[in-house]
């Protein structure tokens, strides 16, 4: 049977539980472009999402990966390997100052959990007794029961009652200033203190472990913070007795412009997740912790199969660390990224239906609305801009609570010449509107 775009959409549609059938087909991937079924070729501009920084089949990506196949692929489950150590060490020198212990595991969700329960560990030996843990309202961290709990966004959690809403998890405001009735600076930061006043107003600190966050907010829209909220989210957590998690799933490895979108605010949290990225393509997730906060879990307290012994994918992450520090990749996201963020927002001044453009780095989100005075949300113009994109070969994604924020994470290596490449499509997409 020949397999062509139609075959492959029927037979998902036959046989895959149900996904978005979304075209198009993709085949083969190189460098910042991947080529569908038919032969037609995208500039790729979600890269993954988020996951490919390099780009595809990055020659020394490939030559470790071919290498390592033929070698070991997995550890035995008792026995240590080179790689997870490796890596350990490596994440330890570039992740922000203090955080030094690593656990391995396969993707994003498995990250947020070993954070989560690293920290209810942590807090159960230092006496806490009540383990609750505060998250944003749009803040994304996956799919599994836990961290779709801490995930505050409803339109992820359909029909899923307390699956998808843990007893113990609570949600504060996120730092969303585009759609808040309150404006800064002289807002004073409200939604930092909201930590605070939810000590005050639902549960004591005493009765919660850990505050999670994303430095930069991905799935919820491409949400920046003030430069102020981190440190006085810092503040508030260490004067309360309460652990700080950052889940750089999306954001870190050089995406916002430095190796971790942390770094833009010197906030250090206790542990910080990772994943997406470093896998550069391999399933890859992980924790990095603080000497102190790390020794909670004792041997044997956490494990997963493929993590700390998935050589393969551990090999591989090695090697997109040292790619990303040795091509300078993150100082290319922010130039790359200031230039593409200049140009959207010409398009901001100029389109009533471009209610905000923001990002950091080559993390970019574009608010697509009714009107620029009502803020409605437009999730069908956002899908036709995609969609027109698209047809131009351009790939990107749509995210927000709202399905209306056109959002950029192209691969680290893009250059000047793509981002035209992008403008020139969009400009092309909104006048055939
Ligand atoms: C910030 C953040 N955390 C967690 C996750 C979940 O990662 P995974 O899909 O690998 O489970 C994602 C995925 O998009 C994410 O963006």
């Amino acid at each position: 049977m020949e397999i062509t775009e139609k075959s492959v959409l029927e037979a998902a549609a036959e046989y895959l539980i149900p996904v978005p059938l979304r075209l198009p087909v993709v085949v083969k991937g190189e460098g910042v472009m991947v080529e569908d079924i038919n032969g037609k070729k995208y500039l790729d501009f979600a890269a993954g999402p988020g996951v490919m920084p390099l780009g595809y089949s990055h020659p020394e990506i490939v030559e470790v990966a071919r290498n390592q196949v033929g070698v070991l692929t997995q550890c035995p489950g008792n026995a240590l390997n080179v790689q997870v150590v490796e890596l350990a060490r490596k994440l330890a020198q570039i992740s922000p100052a203090g955080l030094k212990r690593s656990f391995f595991c396969n993707s994003g969700a498995e990250a947020v959990d070993a954070a989560v329960k690293l920290a209810k560990r942590h807090s159960a030996k230092n006496g806490k007794t009540a383990l609750g843990v505060v998250a944003l309202e749009h803040g994304f961290h996956g799919r599994l029961a836990l961290s779709l709990s801490l995930t505050g966004m409803t339109s992820r959690k359909k029909g899923l009652s307390a699956y998808a809403s843990f007893p113990g998890v609570h949600h504060i405001m996120a730092p969303y200033c585009y759609r808040c009735p309150l404006s800064y600076p002289s807002c004073d930061l409200y939604c930092a203190q909201s930590l605070e006043r939810f000590f005050y107003t639902q549960i004591p600190a005493d009765g919660i472990a850990a505050f999670i966050c994303e430095p930069l907010m991905g799935v919820g829209g491409v949400i920046v913070p003030q430069k102020e909220y981190l440190p006085k989210i810092k503040e508030i957590c260490q004067r309360y007795g309460v652990l700080l998690i950052f889940d750089e799933i999306f954001a870190g490895f050089g995406r916002t412009g430095k190796m971790f979108a942390s770094e833009h605010s010197g906030v250090i949290p206790d542990i910080m997740a990772v994943a997406k990225a470093i896998g550069g393509g391999l399933p890859l997730g992980g924790i990095v912790a603080t000497e102190e906060v790390g020794k909670a879990f004792e041997a044997d307290d956490h494990y997963t199969t493929f993590g700390p012994n998935n050589v393969m994918a551990l090999a591989t992450g090695l090697k997109v660390i040292e790619i990303i520090e040795k091509e300078n990749l993150a100082q290319n996201a922010a130039k790359v990224g200031e230039y593409l963020l200049s140009e959207l927002k010409r398009l901001e001044e100029e389109h009533m239906f471009v209610g905000d453009v923001r990002g950091r780095g080559l993390f970019i989100g574009v608010e697509i609305v009714k009107d620029r005075k009502s803020k409605t949300p437009d999730p069908e113009l956002t899908k036709r801009l995609k969609q027109g994109l698209q047809e131009r070969g351009i790939l990107t994604s749509i995210t927000g609570n709202y399905a209306n924020v056109v959002r950029l994470t192209p691969p680290l290596t893009i250059k000047q010449s793509h981002v035209d490449q992008v403008i020139d499509a969009l400009r092309g997409t909104i006048k055939g509107l």
